[in-house]
């Protein structure tokens, strides 16, 4: 069933645990992460970037898709849209069905980021939707990898004040898009930022943190786990082989479906980890 963020994820921070929140790029990603999140029988949040509407050209097919699976899901499923830097967009994934919306202004002057964050925030909670937003930009996402960026808890807690955003999402070692799971987190500085605000944290770039790593963000202060390149790594692991071991494959169903599998497996394993962890 379609679900709301703060539904999902603060019955968690209750817990200790943790949601994971899988990026979405084509059909398939969306039914391999409610497939795995049945599996698993926990909350799970589909989320499509601003860069996935870019690559598909349009907002329509691929959030109206995630919705209708989402809404035929046997598990709380949220639907956010992610990194979002346009206004506009927010609006128009709003209107077709997306509960929740990250509006990414960290690469924008504090005052700017929190003067159109709480625009942002205040056109959602009109319409029941929520907002996750960014302090402490987590570099990566233009491909320069860099995990010296770090939130202030001072900022923080002025930063959530000033806009009332619900989810926030912080700058605490991990870097976009990684390939080695590798990172190592300021889990003292999770700690910090835990007793600093008072809505659930968001971890960006997550797919370069070991599977412990993981688990030691939860227990440090973390919720909100943002996982995309690891599924994208898993799906065209699962292709290649497929294309290697029959050369001769012209159906796409053919080499899809098991990836799909692959992925809907992993996602499995990833939110058992994450909802299991305290
Ligand atoms: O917003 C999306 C996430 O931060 C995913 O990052 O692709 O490095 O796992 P990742
Ligand atoms: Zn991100």
């Amino acid at each position: 069933m379609l679900a709301g963020l703060r539904e999902v994820l603060d019955p968690a921070v209750d817990a200790g645990t943790g949601v994971g929140a899988f990026n979405i790029i084509c059909l398939e990603h969306a039914e391999a992460v409610i497939w795995g999140a049945e599996a698993a029988d926990v909350p799970v949040v589909l989320q499509v970037s601003e860069n996935a509407v870019l690559y598909h050209r349009s907002l329509e097919p691929i959030l109206i898709a995630t919705v209708a699976l989402a809404r035929n899901a046997d598990v709380p499923a949220v639907v956010h849209l992610d990194h979002v830097t346009d206004p506009d967009l927010v609006r128009a994934g709003v209107e077709l069905g997306a509960t929740s919306v990250m509006f990414d202004g960290s690469r924008r002057s504090y005052e700017e980021n929190v003067a159109v964050t709480a625009d942002v925030v205040r056109y959602c909670h009109a319409r029941n939707v929520q907002v996750e937003a960014e302090l402490g930009e987590v570099g990566g996402k233009d491909g320069v990898h860099s995990s010296t960026a770090r939130t202030r808890p001072d900022d923080a807690t002025a930063f959530v004040d000033d806009t009332e955003v619900d989810a926030l999402a912080v700058a605490v070692g991990s870097s976009h898009a990684m390939t080695e799971r590798t990172t190592k987190l300021d889990l003292e500085l999770v700690g910090r930022l835990r007793d600093a605000v008072d809505v659930p944290l968001v971890l960006h770039g997550s797919s370069g943190v070991p599977d412990d790593e993981l688990v030691r963000a939860i227990s440090a202060g973390l919720t909100k786990i943002n996982i995309g390149t690891h599924l994208n790594a898993t799906l065209t692991r699962g292709v290649r082989h497929q294309l290697e071991d029959q050369p001769r494959l012209v159906d796409p169903r053919k080499y899809l479906g098991p990836a799909r599998d692959d992925v809907a497996t992993e996602v499995e394993r990833l939110l058992r980890l994450l909802s299991k962890a305290t």
